[in-house]
């Protein structure tokens, strides 16, 4: 079944003449790496921001999981789409770096150790282990980035959205959260990949999606894709 579907959807931010979308349909399979790419200011955060409820549609349909987005409340959506923001600093809330990779699974009434191990787990892997007790708005551009990763992943969501996720990575960090996602990808968990990183892009995209102005202005299949190689 198709799990995130927009039907004819449109979106006006208020007071502007101009959508900042229009005439979107798409279709997203839970099992599959899509990326959206186009240029600044096309609507790319705009669409995704539709897609988990931030924002709600002008025009036409969103469906998750063949029923209306409007029937799930903002914490049913975000337990099931993880979604790591443009902007980290937006998303980063606790007082510590630990903390905020523990948040969700403590909501979520995960035992302690269980808790700690998968903190101690995410932070080795985006190697932010010596940051455990920093603040989390005192720790670099990447490291934030790093950690707004981190924090999603560790919720173990079945579909991802990330909004430009390796702005701010170097190469190394780069190939490791590649890698990570590669691995994810292959336990069957789809997700949605904002980035104008070509690289990256075609390194780990089944599908791209290319938007212009508000509008869908193409798809590519790519079948080729190194995605589930060993
Ligand atoms: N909060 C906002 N209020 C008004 N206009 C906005 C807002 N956010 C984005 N826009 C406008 O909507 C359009 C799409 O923006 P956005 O979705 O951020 O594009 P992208 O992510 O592709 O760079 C742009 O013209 C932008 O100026
Ligand atoms: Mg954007």
């Amino acid at each position: 079944m198709t799990y995130l579907e927009l039907r004819q959807v449109a979106f006006y931010y208020p007071r502007k003449m101009k959508p900042a979308l229009t005439g979107i349909n798409l279709k997203f399979e839970k099992e599959e790496i899509t990326a959206i790419t186009g240029p600044n200011g096309c609507g790319k955060t705009t669409l995704t921001k539709l897609m988990i409820g931030v924002l709600r549609a002008t025009e036409g349909e969103i469906y998750l999981a063949g029923s209306p987005l409007t029937n799930y409340s903002l914490g049913e959506i975000g337990r099931r789409i993880g979604y790591v923001f443009q902007k980290p600093d937006l998303q980063l809330f606790c007082s510590t770096v630990a903390e905020e990779v523990g948040f969700g699974l403590n909501n979520r009434g995960y035992d302690p150790e269980t808790v700690k191990e998968k903190i101690k787990f995410y932070l080795d892997y985006f190697e932010l282990t010596g940051y455990q007790n920093a603040f989390p708005l005192n720790l670099s551009q990447g490291e934030k980035e790093r950690l707004a990763i981190a924090a999603v992943l560790a919720n173990e969501p079945e579909f991802l959205i990330l909004d430009e996720p390796t702005i701010g990575l170097d190469a190394f960090r780069k190939k490791l959260l590649e890698n990570y996602l590669k691995k994810i990808a292959r336990l069957g968990r789809g997700m949605i990949l904002i980035s104008h990183d070509e690289s990256f892009v075609n390194r780990l995209a089944e599908r791209v999606v290319i938007m212009a102005d508000g509008r869908i202005q193409g798809c590519n299949e790519r079948k080729e894709s190194a995605c589930y190689e060993a």
